[in-house]
């Protein structure tokens, strides 16, 4: 087992202890270069072995397909397993023989109260289990009010079939509307050492005042933090950061500075730079969570182990003053998807 850190986690009433450092899933899927189900497999069970319990999937990952893969382990292991899932990136079902790319198939962002039921079931299905630990959002549906998808959302609940409820890329105002109909265990985003956003636009400030533990998505900056991809010509071909604004040649070469400063850090502490990264982001906030996706064991131990490098204040101020020197070029996002996140 690895000596991960915990917190208490949930809404009041009920709560439970969960790792500070999770499995991001999404990777088990294509988005970043090849996959291989059955290397994935003895990863999630490496993660179960060591004690990082704290699953991250959602519907859209490999078009459901994240999620069944995960079912080959939650058949055995479900009481291991803090599982979290999410709906809201709605999807049609590819032609055969279609030789498109998967963001063609995105057909909107959904959550209508029939939509939200339907994805439930669809999830549940997949997944081959009856119950799940945190259900998100995963984008906001801004034609309908939030107090509608919650309400839906709440019934799974009412129901016994999900433990807590989650919203992703919300407000700050979403986040309250919605903590009115039913309170909300956690807000996903991408927090790390180059996206600020939720420190900036009040989300921050409205999670700690309504207890809401933060959930820090890519907390490797989609891996550019660990210093292992030096070039935009590095990423594998349909490697979703090929259209990555921060990953693009023209804004790749200034960002790396931020890697390299990382780097002469680590090097002091005589840790990986990816593990400076994670602490870094740890080190923001006592109720918060991260969870670095990896396909690979080695990745794994080394990020969980990242819950022992300790940073001292004077380091976290310094680590500060490098971000703020270093300013980042590109969005985190197309613009397309940008004009989805924080509604
Ligand atoms: N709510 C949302 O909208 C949203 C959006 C994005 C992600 N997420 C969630 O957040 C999770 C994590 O985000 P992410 O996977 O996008 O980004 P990330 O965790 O910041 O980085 C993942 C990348 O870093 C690499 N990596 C991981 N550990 C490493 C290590 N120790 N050394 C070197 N490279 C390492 C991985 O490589 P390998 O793949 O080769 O192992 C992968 O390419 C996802 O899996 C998903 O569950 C949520």
């Amino acid at each position: 087992m690895a000596n991960i850190p915990t917190l208490e986690f949930g809404v009041p009433g009920d709560k439970i202890k969960v790792p500070r450092i999770g499995l991001g899933c999404m990777g088990f899927s294509p988005i970043y270069g090849e996959v291989n189900d059955e290397d994935s497999l003895k990863t999630i069970n490496h993660a179960l072995d060591v004690g990082c319990t704290f699953f991250d999937t959602a519907d859209i990952y490999g078009l459901g397909g994240n999620e069944r893969l995960l079912s080959h382990v939650l058949k055995d292991r479900r009481d291991e397993v803090f599982l979290c899932t999410k709906f809201g990136n709605a999807w049609r079902d590819p032609e055969p023989g279609f030789q498109g790319g998967f963001a063609e198939l995105l057909v909107g962002v959904k959550g209508d109260p029939e939509y939200v039921r339907r994805a439930f079931q669809d999830s549940l299905g997949r997944l081959g289990i009856d119950k799940v630990d945190l259900y998100y959002q995963h984008r906001v549906d801004t034609s309908v009010p939030i107090e509608e998808t919650v309400k839906a959302m709440a019934e799974f609940v009412k129901a016994g079939k999900a433990r807590y409820l989650g919203l992703s890329e919300c407000s700050a105002e979403t986040l309250r509307r919605a903590y009115k109909v039913h309170p909300i265990a956690a807000v996903q985003v991408e927090y790390n050492c180059w996206s600020l956003d939720i420190e900036q636009n009040g989300l921050l400030d409205a999670c700690r005042e309504l207890g809401v533990t933060v959930v820090a998505y890519a907390p490797l900056g989609r891996g550019f933090m660990t210093g292992q991809i030096r070039s935009f010509d590095d990423l594998p071909e349909n490697d979703f950061r090929r259209g990555n604004p921060r990953f693009q040649p023209e804004n790749f070469h200034h960002n790396i500075k931020l890697v390299e400063a990382f780097e002469e850090m680590s090097a002091k502490k005589g840790c990986k730079p990816g593990q400076l990264a994670l602490a870094w982001v740890l080190a923001q906030d006592p109720n918060l969570i991260v969870i670095p996706g990896t396909k690979r064991i080695k990745y794994l131990d080394e990020n969980v182990a990242a819950g022992q490098v300790q940073i001292s204040d004077a380091e976290n101020k310094q680590i500060r003053d490098i971000i703020n020197s270093i300013p980042i070029s590109g969005d985190r996002y197309s613009k397309f998807d940008m004009s989805h996140t924080y509604k």
